[in-house]
């Protein structure tokens, strides 16, 4: 996607501080976008915007597990703006990498957290500003393969793509009366920070590493670094 096809458009993208949602913003603002890069890495989030061009992009600091800091998102985006057209609810963690057998509870209730509560309560905000201001608007979430398979993520993590998608599925029924269109996009394997780091370790595992072997078992190719 190149050229300019979100012209004039106004998008949040949640963990846009590196990863996936990064590269994200960036491909937006390349297409004309004009973009809120929420996060909690407020020095990356910085120099994501210091790097792409601070007339195209701001950033907010949002951790999406607090309600209010995402209300507060969409309402700044709104007064920086004046309108929101996008959400790209991307922001999320891998978590616990324990079978079921050994989950601690309260690891599984993080993970539950950022990514099923986090992106509820992004569609929910985001969902309740485009229908006051009767926006046709977009709202994506970032699923997974792991959403719709198991084995393939660590349970707690599967079961949270799961979630989500469900909430996906919901929401695309109960915002269609209003035109918001709510989807999900789900990746395989993409070599970033979250699948170089072993949560719980500091080593980064070699992203050429990582890659190689993405590649060999998925078709989406090039790193998120
Ligand atoms: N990388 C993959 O292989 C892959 C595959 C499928 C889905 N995904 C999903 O894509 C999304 C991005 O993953 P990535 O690989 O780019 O990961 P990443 O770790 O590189 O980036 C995630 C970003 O989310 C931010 N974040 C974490 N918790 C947050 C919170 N509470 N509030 C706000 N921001 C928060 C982080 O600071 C980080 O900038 C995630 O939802 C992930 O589950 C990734």
């Amino acid at each position: 996607m190149n050229g300019h096809r979100l012209e004039g458009r106004v998008a949040i993208i949640t963990g846009a501080a590196g990863g996936i949602g990064e590269a994200a913003a960036r491909l937006f603002v390349e297409n004309g976008a004009f973009v809120v890069i929420a996060d909690v890495q407020d020095e990356l989030g910085d120099r994501v915007v210091a790097s792409i061009g601070p007339e195209r992009c701001s950033y907010k600091h949002c951790d999406v597990t607090d309600e209010k800091q995402v209300e507060e998102t969409v309402a700044y985006t709104l007064v920086k703006y004046g309108t929101l057209d996008i959400v790209y609810s991307n922001a999320g963690i891998l978590g616990s990498l324990a079978g079921v057998l050994d989950l601690d509870m309260k690891a599984l209730e993080k993970i539950i957290d950022v990514n099923v509560c986090g992106g509820v309560a992004m569609i929910k905000h985001a969902g309740r500003a485009m229908v006051a201001q009767n926006i046709r608007g977009s709202i994506i979430c970032k699923v997974s393969v792991g959403g719709t398979r198991g084995g393939i993520g660590p349970p707690g993590y599967t079961a949270s793509k799961h979630a989500l998608l469900g909430v996906v599925r919901s929401a695309s029924r109960e915002f269609g009366i209003y035109g918001i269109r709510v989807n999900c996009v789900s990746p395989y394997g993409v070599v970033t920070p979250m699948t170089c780091t072993i949560p719980g370790l500091r080593t980064r595992l070699d992203p050429e590493f990582i890659q190689e072997q993405m590649s060999s078992i998925s078709n989406l190719k090039n790193m998120c670094l």
